[in-house]
């Protein structure tokens, strides 16, 4: 069975409410069709009922029990709008700006998470990864113990003897475009624990990446992973972890025991650590484009899951990654 396969049986064990902000485009409703018939989730639809509909109409979908919200005149619009202007009134927030922002499906849809409403959010068939992520970060935040939200990509390699039986968790590739050693460490340790509770790795076992393995080259840039290594090891004593490495030491075996001798980690690491946002958006395209792996995007660190699409995704991605949000909501 592979990765998606075995998640989306845990998804079908325990059914989420997973709501879709772009609920009137033709792939999310397609999807939300998919997802409701083959017991993945309870998807809800944000929009007007009627551009809802018509979108299903036009793709053929049956919707038929899946759930419709209109933030512009759902009775919970004022609910959300109290609540919304508390949170952020310390930044700047007024009231009327609160009732304006909960009429953008995107915050209703934060804030039916937030307020428990649903279980989980998916998004991005439309909007920026940014437009996404911020009110997120702003309003579900940080899950208590988590210093940061970061992002995993489970790519599912086609080469089985690489990471775990062709598995490998990349972080960070989408949120954080340059972390500090701390922030690193972090995204270390949550990609770790990705690892582990998303994809059932029983032993993480994670190499925070450079173009330095043990001190090869000296350099700012070597030292930042270095530092972050020694805090991730302070966060997570337990966890098998090691840096500097480079990408080939942390996966091939006989490399990583020629330059990293008597590493936990090196030659067979399964959760690979980028030192920001350019190596890892790239490392992660490389990936699926050149190697040829099915790639899957997490975010990691939110008090409530919330997930991102690409603009390009399919409506197989997005049922893929409705799948993905209900298992991390369980
Ligand atoms: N973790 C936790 N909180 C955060 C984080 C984080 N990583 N980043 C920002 N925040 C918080 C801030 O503290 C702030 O909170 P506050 O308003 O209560 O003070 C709030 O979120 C907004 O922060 P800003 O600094 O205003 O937001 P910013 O403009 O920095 O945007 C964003 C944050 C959207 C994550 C930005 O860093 C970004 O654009 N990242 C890259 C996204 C991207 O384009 N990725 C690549 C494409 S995706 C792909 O290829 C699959």
């Amino acid at each position: 069975m592979s990765l998606i396969e075995r998640i989306k049986e845990k998804a079908k064990g325990n059914v989420k409410r997973v709501v879709l902000p772009e609920g009137d485009e033709p792939r999310t409703v397609r999807a939300a069709a998919i997802v409701r018939a083959e017991g993945l989730a309870e998807p809800v639809l944000i929009g007007s009922a009627e551009a809802v509909r018509a979108a299903a109409q036009k793709v053929g979908a049956d919707i038929g029990g899946i759930g419709i919200v209109d933030p512009v005149t759902s009775p919970k619009a004022v609910e959300y709008a109290a609540a919304l202007y508390e949170l952020r009134k310390a930044k700047g927030v007024s009231e009327e700006d609160a009732a304006k922002l909960v009429t953008d499906p995107m915050y209703f849809g934060i804030m039916m998470v937030k307020t428990g409403d649903a279980d989980g959010l998916v998004s991005g068939a439309v909007h920026t990864t940014g437009d996404m992520l911020r009110p997120a970060l702003q309003i579900i935040r940080t899950r208590p113990g988590m210093k940061v939200v970061s992002s995993s990509f489970l790519m599912d390699c086609p080469n089985k003897s690489l990471g775990e039986d062709g598995l490998l968790v990349y972080a960070d590739c989408v949120v954080m475009p340059c972390p500090t050693a701390e922030e690193l460490a972090h995204i270390a340790v949550a990609a770790a624990d990705t690892a582990r509770t998303l994809c059932g790795v029983e032993e993480p076992r994670v190499a925070l990446l450079s173009f330095s393995t043990k001190g090869s080259a000296k350099h700012p840039l070597v030292d930042k992973v270095r530092e972050a290594t020694e805090i991730a090891h302070r966060l997570a004593p337990e966890l098998l972890l090691d840096g500097e490495l480079q990408f080939d030491a942390a996966l091939v075996p006989e490399i990583g025991a020629s330059k990293a001798k008597g590493s936990p980690v090196a030659g067979r690491a399964n959760v690979l650590i980028f030192p920001d946002l350019q190596a890892g958006n790239i490392g992660y395209k490389i990936t699926q484009r050149i190697g040829g792996a099915e790639c899957f995007a997490v975010l990691q660190g939110l008090a409530a899951p919330c997930n991102d699409l690409s603009r390009g995704c399919s409506v197989e991605d997005i049922v893929n990654t409705i799948s993905i949000t209900a298992v991390q909501a369980q």
